[in-house]
Order: structure tokens, then sequence, then C-alpha cells
């Protein structure tokens, strides 16, 4: 993954909701091939508001097949960035891009008959647009359903873009809203995406057996609830895909093992390599996580989030241990080939080797 950031121009910022706006940029034919994306992956953004510098992840909207890069923000209660791209941005802007990345991702195959379903909450709808979209023009043979839950059909993001793939996909695309605040005539659409809920539709609905992937992303809450009525009706983990935005902090527990095992490790020495440089860092236990001894050895490691979602952050250990307060973003596999979250790592033993390169 390239740790740079680009300068990239904003061509169109457009009001999807009340508090949520699309963004799509100009992509110069120098950087055409830096942002090539697979569905379901994110950006990086950096600007310094308020005196400080800050990093926020927001999912590409769009299949790779439109030819355009768009991303859908919508505004948190008190995010300072998400508020500052809803109230202030607007076309020629120039922003601070990394190229796209993330592991929420399927391998489409244009030959397969397969089905998909996948569980949105709110501004979780956007990954999922880009694999919906990209499922149904790269596979003519395969289905989807969505499950889509938000408040009230106001705050619905891409409402009208996903009417308009019902009907041009009407035999292969099925829509289900659920509102929190607004009846239906049918029960089981009111109301919030709850373990009972998410339970009745895998009754209904959909055939779990018969789902070759289950894409999740949305409020924490809700994933767990799908994810576990997904488990609880026998769907092995390599067909349920999810992608956090963000995550609760550690119990008191947790976090005094954590602290526990910062300290363990004060002075153990790291080698580090990133963009060809290799450096040795001994682990100070006050900056916390190999990331932010990293950076304070002047190693521009790259990061977002900082709480294990995200996965920019993302390394290959190649000798010694390290243990991960917590993982959200890494798959099984990549932990199998030896990728760590270093926000959230700690060295476990003298002489780890590790490479942001790979
Ligand atoms: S910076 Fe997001 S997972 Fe580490």
């Amino acid at each position: 993954m390239s740790i740079d950031f680009h300068k990239l121009r904003v061509a169109e910022v457009k009001r999807e909701t009340p508090d949520a706006v699309s963004v799509r940029f100009e992509l110069p034919e120098e950087l055409r091939e830096a942002f090539k994306f697979r569905a379901g992956q994110h950006l990086t953004f950096r600007r310094e508001i308020g005196g400080e510098e800050l990093r926020r992840n927001y999912s590409v909207c769009v299949s790779p097949s439109e030819g355009m890069l768009k991303i859908g923000v919508k505004k948190i209660a008190g995010g300072a960035f998400s508020g500052w791209v809803n109230d202030m941005l607007k076309a020629g802007d120039v922003m601070d891009v990394m190229a796209p990345h993330g592991s929420f991702c399927w391998a489409f195959d244009e030959t397969a008959r397969r089905e998909y379903a996948a569980f949105a909450g709110g501004s979780g709808i956007t990954p999922v647009l880009s694999l919906l979209k990209t499922a149904l023009a790269m596979e003519p043979h395969s289905r989807f359903t969505l499950f889509y839950g938000n408040r009230n059909s106001p705050g619905v993001m891409f409402l009208e873009e996903i009417a308009g793939l019902k009907d041009r996909y009407l035999d292969r695309l099925s829509v289900f809203h659920f509102l929190e605040e607004e009846e239906e005539e049918i029960e089981l659409f009111n109301g919030r995406l709850d373990r009972t809920k998410v339970e009745e539709v895998l009754s209904t609905v959909v055939r779990p057996q018969n789902v070759d992937a289950f894409f999740i992303c949305g409020p924490g809450p809700m994933m767990d609830a799908v994810e576990e009525a997904l488990i609880a009706k026998g769907v092995d983990k390599p067909r349920i895909l999810i992608e956090r935005f963000t995550t609760g902090p550690l119990s008191a527990a947790q976090a005094a093992a954590a602290r526990a095992l910062e300290e363990k490790a004060a002075g153990l020495k790291m080698s580090v390599t990133l963009n060809g440089r290799r450096v040795q860092v001994a682990f100070d236990p006050e900056k916390h996580s190999i990331l932010d001894n990293v950076r304070g050895a002047g190693l521009p490691a790259p990061f977002a989030c900082k709480g294990g979602v995200c996965a920019t952050c993302r390394a290959k250990v190649t000798a010694g241990e390290v243990s991960m307060k917590v993982n959200y973003g890494l798959s099984e596999q990549e932990l199998a080939e030896g990728y760590v979250l270093t926000c959230q790592a700690t060295p476990l033993t003298e002489g780890v080797a590790l490479t942001y390169d790979a």
C-alpha cells in the first residue's frame, strides 16, 4: 500500500440527505493508476482543522466500472472532519488523499451465478453500494438482496439511486428498507435492525445456506446483531464480510492488560522498514503502540483511525512476535500472512522485524 498523500481536486459536492453529501473527485491521467480501487475499499483523507491534523477514512460509493471516484460523508454529531466536509467543502477545493485501500472486498467473477445479501445501516451503505453495483454489473447471473436500516426516509442516503438500480435490475436486486421512526404496513420493516428482526429476515426473506457472501456495514450494535444471527444460523466466517467505521473503548480489564504488556515491552528493539528505509526503534511504553513509536522515530508510518478498524497502519511482521489490543480491520488470511495493525500492536519479543512495504 502506498503511504503517500496525493492532491485531488473536488469535482462536485452533492447533498444526498440533510446531513450527508457525496463528493466526487477529478482524476487526472497521471493519478488514474494510483487511484484504481476494488469495490468496498476506502480512502484516507488528511486535513488540518483547528490547528490539529485530522485523518479520516471514507468509503468509495461507486463501482470501479463507473470510471469515477466518489465517496459519501455523513455528518456525525461533534465530528470535526465530517462537519467540515458537509458544511464547507465545495467544487474546486483540493484535498490530501491516500490511494484506495481496505479488504472489505470480494472476488467477483463474470461467469459466477451467486447470491449476495447485505445489511447496511446509515452511512454504512457507502461501501455496500459499491459492492452491490459491482456485483450486478460484473456478474450478470447473480442476485443481490439489500437490507437497509435508517431512522427515517429523509435520512436515507442514495435513496433515488437505489430505486433506479432496482428498476434496472428488476429480477436480480431486492431492496428492503427498515425505518425506526416511520410505520410501514408490514411490521417486519418497522424499527431497528436488531437481532430479532435479523433472525426474522433470515427465516423469511433469504435462505442463509444459499447466500455466497453477506456484506455488513453500519452501527456497531447492528453489525454485532447480524453477525451473531448469521453464526447462529450456521453461516461460516468466510461468507461474512464486515466493515467497521468505529469501535467502542476497551473495558477496564482489557485496558489494564494492554498497559501491562506495554510496560513489559519497554526497551525491546524493533527493526522497521518503510519505503525501503530501515530503522531500529526501542519500544517506549509512553507512546503506547508500535505505530506511535515508529512515527516518533521519524518514519512517516501511515494511519487514520488509530482504533484498529481501518487497517491503514497495516504492516507485516517478518520476525518476532507482537500482540494486538483489538483487530477489526484484518481478515483471517491477512493475520495468517503475518500482518498486524501497528496502531494496536505491542512487541512481545526482542528483535521484532516488520515492514510497511509488504
Ligand atoms: S490506523 Fe486504523 S487500524 Fe490502525
